[in-house]
């Protein structure tokens, strides 16, 4: 007789062993191939450790390299040996001003957030410093996705109060990690900051192809029961989320995945549910992409994707026409929309104004109105 209801889903059965696996903050059990990065942020830590001030470190590297995982984990390994170091960290796409930032600090030092009005900045700073001083604590603060405050000039103020701290209250010891998405082109610090603020430098290098499956595979026997991810499923999601630079792609393309065989009650993904959800998951990180772009950047890649491929020379005119945009911030946006993948870029070699580029868009212009929701 055959086998029944082998590859079926009872109901309230579930793939997952714990959903939580996937979720974008979970700290992983393994978190393999980041041991440089992970001794170098130790190295900048441990100073604190020892009852000193912690070393000013900048830490970037492509997204989804493991920059927020490493230091969220070594800042809770250092609370584990010692209470003499307060580590925040603060994400900074959402608290976006100076305000909000120093509230997160005060909330950790102090025990509470600050009431939302009515209190000037100079009692929250004070609040938290003296706390500090009075128990004989180092600070340090990670300023996660630092870029989200380069808009309004907020990182020049807030690096600049945090590392002058001593000066009013000299036993304050305090130290700022900024940590960075590299997206091609660079931040400027006022002199007045730069001057203090010379940090250690920590790269996290883009994983190859074989650390992604292997992280991606560490990630399936963590989140899901036994059986239900086959192996040519993990080879394929390991290969979207390579080509596509990303390996939180792939962390979300398990989970989605998955609930696509939940829905139609399989026991194992199949490439199917795999196809289905990168196809969802495609247009909802163009969206995303999408809205952090200034105005002109977003013509500029409408443009592109109309033309589907053009010469850069071609493109600047038209760009030029509508933005009225000099030519180093048509390259600058060029280099941006790169960075962001929404575009690849080709030399032809040398033209009359230096090199030549054709310019390719990696989505059609329905995907992008699409994206829009338009
Ligand atoms: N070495 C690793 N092992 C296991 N999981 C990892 C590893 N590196 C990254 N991840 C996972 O990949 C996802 C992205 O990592 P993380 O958020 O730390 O990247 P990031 O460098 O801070 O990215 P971004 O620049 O976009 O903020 C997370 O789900 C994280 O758990
Ligand atoms: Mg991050």
């Amino acid at each position: 007789m055959g086998r029944f209801f082998e590859d079926h889903l009872m109901e309230e059965e579930s793939l997952f062993k714990d959903e939580r696996v996937f979720d974008f903050d979970y700290i992983p059990r393994d978190f393999n191939f980041r041991d440089s990065q992970l001794r170098e942020i130790e190295y900048c830590l441990k100073p604190a450790v020892r009852g000193g001030r912690a070393m000013n470190t900048r830490i970037t590297g492509a997204p989804a390299t493991g920059k927020t995982t490493a230091v969220r984990l070594m800042f809770s390994k250092v609370e584990e040996v010692t209470s003499r170091v307060v580590c925040v960290h603060v994400n900074c796409q959402i608290h976006t001003s100076k305000f909000s930032v120093f509230s997160q600090i005060h909330k950790k030092v102090v025990g509470h957030l600050p009431p939302e009005t009515g209190v000037p900045f100079p009692r929250i700073y004070a609040a938290i410093f003296r706390k500090l001083e009075k128990e004989d604590k180092s600070l340090v603060v990670a300023l996660d996705d630092m870029n989200y405050l380069f808009y309004d000039r907020h990182a020049n103020d807030i690096i600049y109060d945090l590392l002058r701290a001593h000066e009013v209250y000299p036993g304050a010891k305090t130290a700022v990690f900024g940590i960075l998405s590299d997206i091609g082109y660079s931040y400027k610090l006022d002199l007045k900051v730069s001057s203090i603020y010379r940090p250690y430098e920590i790269f996290f290098q883009p994983y190859k192809a074989g650390e992604i499956l292997e992280i991606l595979k560490s990630r399936v026997k963590e989140g899901f029961n036994p059986g239900v991810v086959p192996e040519e499923v993990v080879d394929m999601i390991a290969d979207y989320a390579f080509t596509h630079g990303d390996l939180r792609m792939g962390i979300e393309l398990l989970r989605k995945s998955a609930i696509n065989a939940e829905l139609e009650g399989s026991r194992k993904i199949k490439p199917r549910h795999v196809e289905k959800a990168f196809e969802g998951s495609r247009l909802v990180a163009l969206r995303e992409v999408l809205s952090s772009l200034s105005e002109e950047e977003l013509l500029l890649v409408k443009l592109i994707a109309e033309k589907g491929e053009a010469a850069s020379g071609v493109l600047y005119k038209d760009y030029k026409a509508r933005t009225g945009q000099s030519y180093t911030k048509f390259y600058r946006a060029l280099d941006k929309l790169e960075a962001l993948r929404l575009i690849d870029t080709r030399f032809k070699g040398k033209g009359k104004k230096g090199r030549t580029r054709d310019i390719v868009s990696r989505y059609r212009g329905d995907e992008i109105k699409e994206a829009q929701g338009k």
